[in-house]
């Protein structure tokens, strides 16, 4: 952005000019972006531009633009001193989708770097730190250099991103989550790659989730998404691709916080429930490929036990104690099956808000989360039950919350006496 004084505008024009349909130029987005960060252009102006941005669109050099002025907003980290290649997968959330957890280590013991920057949970979608600060003695927090050493000697790192990466984003995701412009692709698109740009990473994989539980209900929104994301990122000389996931059904069986890490856990030593395997593989094929490391088998790597090793490396680095029991919840209730047939569908995010009803999740920012508290699914799409069979058990510290949990899944796993349902892929598409 050639390093100069920034021209000035009037936040009302900007707002006015995409309001009506036009280009943003290069200048407009690098001052209002600016402005923003500085506190010169208002919460209130702000919120009027993403609006329009919204209902708008805004073409591929303003999306462009908008990214860099966002990662221009702070500091872009050079990881070129860790001595490996580093690689980096971004999800755009999903119910039960707990892959970084095993990913991670996976990857390192693969031979990548691997600096994953993650967030909270808010919503009906869980955060990475949550559940890894069900870890007795886990800290999401690393200084820069803790964070840097941690990547050249254990090769994995899992924290939270400081306040100098991207920090515009901070503020606009801050304001678009409760002003009702979250959904624009632009917006979405450009949040993310500002800040796995600034990150510094060299690859990076993207899952876009698609379906009930994710951001994006359908195939085609959320290959326009990926795509623009893919464009980002390449034209910013980071080898990008993106896998399209299904996330109508959830990952796995845990949904929650403790419940996902033992999960994860089980993964690690060999085990796991097949879908979640299936996607780590994939994602951690596609890493590694991006990264220009193409002998390593992660399959193999997995079985052998080095991914568990590398796991409790990265936990013992940042505090936890990776034999330590997890928390429990202190009630359990399970939820039976009303009568003989075939489990035709289990909705992810009817399954997701039971989760965070239990109090798995966050409704503020600022609240705390429990982390015994979720779903564990005893049966996936396509099983046979009987009448009385378990379905699932729904964990909670306080016993009040399982009416509404209750009332959720009854209504998101659907029984019933027909032909069981024809098996979908969990991989819908790859884009590079
Ligand atoms: N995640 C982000 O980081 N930003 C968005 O806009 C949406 C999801």
């Amino acid at each position: 952005m050639g390093g100069g004084a920034l021209v000035t505008f009037a936040a009302v024009d900007v707002i006015r000019a995409k309001r009506d349909g036009q280009v943003l130029s290069d200048a407009q987005i690098d001052w209002v972006v600016d402005a923003y960060t500085q506190g010169v252009v208002a919460d209130e102006q702000m919120a009027a531009l993403a609006m329009a941005i919204l209902l708008r669109g805004m073409t591929p050099g303003e999306i462009s633009r908008w990214t860099a002025a966002m990662i221009a907003s702070g500091e872009r980290m050079d990881l070129g001193g860790v001595g490996r290649p580093t690689a980096d997968k971004h999800s755009t959330g999903g119910v039960g989708d707990k892959i970084t957890l095993p990913l991670t280590p996976l990857v390192a013991a693969c031979g990548a770097a691997v600096p994953q920057l993650s967030g909270r949970g808010l919503g009906h979608t869980g955060g990475t730190l949550d559940k890894l600060e069900s870890i007795p003695g886990w800290r999401a927090s690393l200084t820069g250099a803790e964070f840097r050493d941690q990547l050249r000697d254990v090769g994995a790192v899992i924290c939270a991103a400081g306040a100098d990466l991207a920090p515009a984003d901070r503020k606009l995701y801050a304001l678009r989550d409760v002003t009702g412009t979250v959904e624009s692709i632009p917006l979405i698109a450009s949040s993310i790659m500002s800040k796995k740009i600034a990150e510094g990473t060299g690859a990076l994989v993207l899952d876009v989730k698609v379906g009930s539980g994710a951001f994006m209900k359908d195939a085609v929104t959320a290959g326009e998404l990926a795509r623009t994301m893919v464009d980002l990122g390449t034209a910013a000389g980071v080898r990008t691709v993106a896998l399209l996931t299904d996330m109508s059904t959830p990952l796995g069986l845990a949904v929650g916080n403790a419940v996902e890490v033992a999960e994860s856990v089980e993964v690690l030593a060999g085990g796991g429930p097949a879908d979640v395997v299936e996607l780590t593989l994939a994602l951690a094929r596609e890493m590694l490929d991006a990264a220009g490391l193409t002998d390593a088998d992660p399959a193999e790597v997995l079985a052998s036990g080095a991914a568990m090793d590398s796991w409790r490396s990265m936990i013992r680095a940042q505090g936890g104690d990776p034999s330590a029991p997890l928390p429990e919840a202190r009630e359990t209730e399970v939820v039976r099956a009303a009568a003989d047939g075939v489990v035709r569908s289990i909705d992810a995010y009817g399954v997701g808000v039971a989760a965070w009803r239990l109090g798995a999740g966050r409704a503020r920012k600022e609240d705390p989360v429990s982390f015994g508290a979720g779903v564990v699914l005893r049966v996936k799409p396509g099983a046979t039950v009987r009448a009385g069979d378990p379905l699932c058990e729904l964990r909670t510290d306080e016993p009040d919350r399982f009416a509404s949990a209750r009332d959720l899944v009854a209504g998101a796993i659907v029984v019933d006496d027909g032909a069981p349902p024809v098996p979908s892929s969990l991989l819908i598409d790859r884009i590079a």
